[in-house]
């Protein structure tokens, strides 16, 4: 038992510099599987039949217990459940965490102090419910009488990634509508969706929680613009809803009060798509899905909220990343689903990771004593490994990965899934095996090369290994394991916020950039240019140029 938090911080950090008893650094993981042929079984772990697999790490029993210490010393446990319980963990905003609640049954009793937030979310759930019903079964109709075909969601962050993530997972082509999902402001997105959509037969949903983002509000009068000129003003709101906590702004924008579906503000953005940001989903996916995919989330707060610590996968999850970013100063992580359909899961965990934990002070505004949220990058297997996974093996800068494999397929090319599942695996055994210098002399003699040529590659054709890797396994991709697998994340990141004492619930370093925006708007169209660094003032002036001559 460490007697405070520092001498567990302390004890990690011995761990992470000292040489283990077998002789080998930190970092080495390939002796650990030549010592302990039990290791997979010893450093694995399941919930509801999600596996993780940390055994490719070079976590040890003596570390894993230095972690937990910390975990112990850093109030996980009590922190966790005051979360649970609606404290305002979110101490910069004065704000809840609870999008647990989101997902729980009606009867979980999820309060933010006075406030019965089940109930609250239910009854928004209830009305989501019968509008994804009525838009399915042709009780709602575009403003023609044509029924709906399309959804599209403007929205941008957590108003739009996870939704998008999930559409582009669960999505089929006998799934009640297609969706679109518009972010950018930069209108080629819009030009690019808008060709493929018939405003007859277009649902739009506004998805903001402020209701105020320049990005959302500018495409939200693009669109709105496009169905006013197609159907006449007056049926434009038969064709539109919201989704947001800003009330008085939907108001504003014309949208009534039916059609507005809300939720608090102690849903964060980039965890909200489990709320009225998901209508979307609902009325896309269908009512069953969206309800499989909350099933799945519950089913992983549920594990979080009562598994032992040392048998709790986000715990553990957060435990190996602070093993890596903090003992073995491996500052990125990448994200491999080998499922095509989660081609989207690394966008969305860029934001759930990294506006959470991209934090240089503690909640009461000290500097950190320890680094803490890593880069988040990833591509779906086997795409990445022809483009990046290069430096994963043989970079100077080691990455530890998450490798995600499905079991199970939704198609019945046997043959292609063998092969992705086999790419999947080996990945994750080449980075923790690597390829010693003895093994490519041998490799290279048996097929016949010459010394010389051995000498002169083999530098080349050497992989240093011990490269750590996190691989999670799901039966099957449908909504349930998808709804486990994202909380399983987002449950990883309340653990590193707390474990790095931060606010993982806040992100004022998006505000400096929205600030600086407005002048150099006004100065694009036309207006005084305040003063700017020469770098932005010699663009400005070459943009004009451009656009002049252009
Ligand atoms: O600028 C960052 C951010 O505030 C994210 O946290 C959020 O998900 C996104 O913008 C969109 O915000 P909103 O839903 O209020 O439009």
């Amino acid at each position: 038992m460490p007697q405070d938090e520092s001498a567990a911080w302390a004890a990690v950090m011995r761990l992470a510099r000292a040489e283990r008893p077998d002789g080998q650094p930190a970092t080495a993981i390939r002796p650990l599987f030549a010592a302990d042929p039990d290791r997979f079984a010893q450093f694995s772990w399941a919930a509801d039949g999600l596996l993780l697999d940390l055994s490719k790490t070079a976590l040890t029993k003596p570390v894993l217990a230095a972690l937990l210490d910390l975990a112990e010393a850093r109030d996980l446990t009590g922190r966790r459940d005051a979360m649970a319980a609606g404290a305002s963990v979110n101490v910069t905003e004065g704000r809840a965490a609870l999008h647990m609640a989101l997902r729980a049954p009606a009867d979980a009793g999820f309060r933010v102090g006075d406030e019965d937030a089940s109930a609250e979310v239910h009854a928004v759930l209830a009305r989501m419910r019968e509008f994804a019903a009525a838009i399915g079964d042709g009780r709602l109709r575009g403003a023609t009488g044509e029924g709906f075909t399309d959804v599209l969601n403007i929205g941008i962050g957590g108003s739009d990634l996870g939704p998008a993530m999930v559409a582009r997972a669960l999505w089929t082509p006998g799934s009640p509508l297609r969706a679109h999902y518009l972010g950018n402001v930069d209108a080629h997105a819009w030009e690019a969706i808008r060709p493929g959509l018939d405003p007859r037969r277009t649902l739009v949903l506004v998805a903001s929680k402020t209701f105020t983002t320049q990005e959302t509000m500018t495409n939200a009068g693009l669109v709105r613009g496009w169905l006013a000129e197609a159907l006449g003003e007056a049926q434009v709101g038969g064709h539109l809803a919201a989704l947001s906590t800003n009330l008085e702004a939907t108001r504003a924008f014309g949208i009534a009060p039916d059609r507005v579906f809300p939720f608090r503000d102690w849903v964060g953005g980039r965890f909200s798509l489990w709320s009225a940001i998901g209508l979307s989903l609902a009325v896309s996916l269908g009512w069953d899905a969206f309800a499989r995919l909350l099933a799945g989330a519950r089913a992983m707060d549920r594990h979080f909220l009562a598994a032992p610590l040392e048998a709790n996968l986000p715990v553990l999850m957060a435990l190996a990343e602070v093993w890596h970013v903090d003992g073995l100063g491996l500052g990125a992580r990448a994200v491999l689903p080998y499922d095509e359909r989660l081609a989207r899961l690394p966008a969305h965990l860029q934001q759930v990771e990294m506006e959470s934990l991209g934090k240089q002070v503690t909640l009461d505004g000290a500097p950190v004593a320890h680094r803490t949220g890593p880069v988040v990058f990833g591509e779906p297997g086997t795409n990445a490994q022809h483009s990046f996974m290069q430096l994963l093996h043989q970079g100077t800068t080691p990455v530890p990965a998450d490798i995600i494999l499905v079991a199970n397929p939704d198609h019945p090319h046997a043959d292609s899934h063998r092969k992705l599942l086999a790419n999947g695996l080996a990945q994750s055994a080449a980075l923790m095996r690597g390829k010693t210098p003895g093994e490519v002399r041998a490799e290279m003699q048996a097929a016949g090369a010459p010394e010389a040529e051995i000498a002169r590659l083999l530098p080349h054709r050497v992989f240093p290994g011990d490269r750590p890797t996190t691989t999670l396994l799901l039966p099957r991709l449908d909504a349930f394991t998808l709804g486990q697998l994202v909380a399983l994340y987002e449950n990883k990141v309340a653990c590193l916020g707390i474990l790095w004492g931060i606010n993982a619930f806040d992100q004022w370093g998006v505000e400096l950039g929205k600030q600086l925006t407005g002048p150099i708007l006004r100065a694009l169209e036309g207006g005084a240019t305040s003063a700017q660094d020469s770098s932005t003032m010699g663009l400005l002036g070459a943009i004009g140029r451009l656009q002049a001559g252009g």
